[in-house]
Formats: C-alpha cells, structure tokens, sequence
C-alpha cells in the first residue's frame, strides 16, 4: 500500500479526535480551505470534536467552504433525516461559519439537474482540500454503491438492500428510508486533495479488508478506487484493524 496513509488509533473516539485535528491543522493553514463532508453515524463525534475546538477558540470557520457527499432524493431541507438537516444540527448550527459557504445537494426538484450543480460545486472555485469520508458495509462511499460499475459525475444513485437496511436506523421504520440518492460521483471523490475516510465496527471489517489488504480495486467495493489516489488517508482502531487482520 505505498501511498494511502493508514492510522490505528486505540479506539474509535481516538481516531475522531485524531480527524478532527487534521481538519483543524488544515484551517489554521489555510483559513478558507474547502471541505467535502459526510453524513451517517461516523463523523457524528468528529463534528462534537470540532465544535469543541471552535468554542475553545482552536479554529475560525468564518471563511471555511463546504460541500457534502450527498442527500436523499425527495427530502426537503427542513425534513429531519435530510442531510441539510444533519449538517445543520450536527455542526453548522454550532460553528461560526457562513451558511451561504455550505452546500448540501437539494433532494427536491429535478434531481438531474440538482447532481450537475453538486458537480459543479465540487470544483467551484477550486476542488476540496480534504474529503471526509465514512464508509458502507458493502464498501460504498457517498452512496456510489457497490455493482458493476461505478459513475465518474455526480448523479442519481438506487440505494442497495444493505444501504437501506443499514440507514433504517435513522428513521422511524425502513419503508421511510428513501431508495434514491443525489451523490457526488468517484470522480469528485478522487479530485479532492486528501480524500479521509474514517472507520469502526465489525460491519465495515469486509470493505475494510478490501480497501487495505491489497492491491485490487474492484466496483464490488467502491471505497478500493481510494487505492488511485496519491494522499489518501484511512483512520481505523485497533479492534477493527484486528478484525481485518491488520
Ligand atoms: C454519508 C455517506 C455514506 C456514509 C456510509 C457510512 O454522507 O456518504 O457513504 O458515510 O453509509 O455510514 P455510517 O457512518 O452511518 O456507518
């Protein structure tokens, strides 16, 4: 593996601190840096972390840019599973940053053209310094699942079986949990600087073992496309990484 850069951290709340620092370390370079950012469960204690910092006075959002991975085709902003809503609740709303520098794709209106203008704020006035990345037990990230093949742009995503059943959790039951997603595409993925994914739990030993275990890359497990680039970087604890066998 020569050029992905792997951390093992004691456990997953060091490896979320240790994130949070690099988005910190980032800023305090360079004050308008550009984020891509995730959703779900994983980056939850990262967001906490870096509220923290920015309440201590550690970090200046003001002129920190973002944009996220992904939203749910058919939620409005203001629905609470959306991932405006997430982004808003989770960190934004906590944060000094300037909202109108925040972008999350729109999950309502016409979904086609809603992808092209994530693709186009993917590159928008430059491409992401850093791209926080969770990933899928079946190894997607974004919602570019895994299948047999994978879409450079930004687009329309039918969510998996395992997708749908792994995000029921945030909903009040699975029928409510939308099968289509709007997501920034492999290639808005790869064009950011340092694309950053964080890891835990038994769920993700699969996809793990095959982003880090080898030199195969394979639309079965998007998250191994990561293996193309030149400044990745992968955060797992210890019980995962002995999981996998690492
Ligand atoms: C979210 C996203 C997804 C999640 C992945 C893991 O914006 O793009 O790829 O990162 O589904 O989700 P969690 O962290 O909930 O296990």
């Amino acid at each position: 593996m020569p050029f992905m850069k792997l951390i093992i951290t004691d456990d997953y709340q060091e490896s979320c601190r240790v994130a949070a620092e690099m988005i910190r370390d980032l800023i305090a370079e360079k004050p308008n840096a550009k984020l891509g950012l995730a959703t779900g469960g994983t980056p939850v204690p990262i967001y906490k972390n870096l509220i923290e910092m920015n309440q201590h006075g550690e970090i200046d959002f003001s002129e920190v840019r973002t944009v996220n991975l992904d939203e749910y085709i058919g939620l409005d902003g203001s629905h609470p599973q959306s991932y405006r809503y997430f982004m808003d609740t989770n960190l934004f709303d906590h944060i000094n940053i300037n909202k109108a520098n925040t972008y999350v794709a729109s999950g309502i209106g016409n979904a086609v053209q809603n992808a092209a203008i994530l693709d186009a704020k993917v590159i928008e006035n430059g491409v992401p310094d850093l791209q926080l990345l969770g990933i899928g037990n079946n190894g997607h990230i974004a919602f570019n699942e895994a299948g047999d093949h994978l879409v450079a742009c930004s687009h329309i995503e039918h969510l998996t079986q395992s997708t749908i059943d792994a995000n029921a959790r945030f909903f009040e039951s699975k029928d409510e949990v939308p099968t289509t997603a709007i997501t920034m595409g492999m290639r808005g993925i790869l064009s950011s600087k340092m694309p950053l994914l964080v890891a835990t739990g038994a769920a993700k030993a699969d996809a793990i073992r095959g982003l880090l275990t080898n030199e195969e890359i394979t639309t079965q497990n998007p998250s191994t496309f990561l293996k193309l680039h030149s400044n990745a970087v992968v955060i797992i604890d210890r019980e995962l990484a002995t999981l996998v066998g690492i």
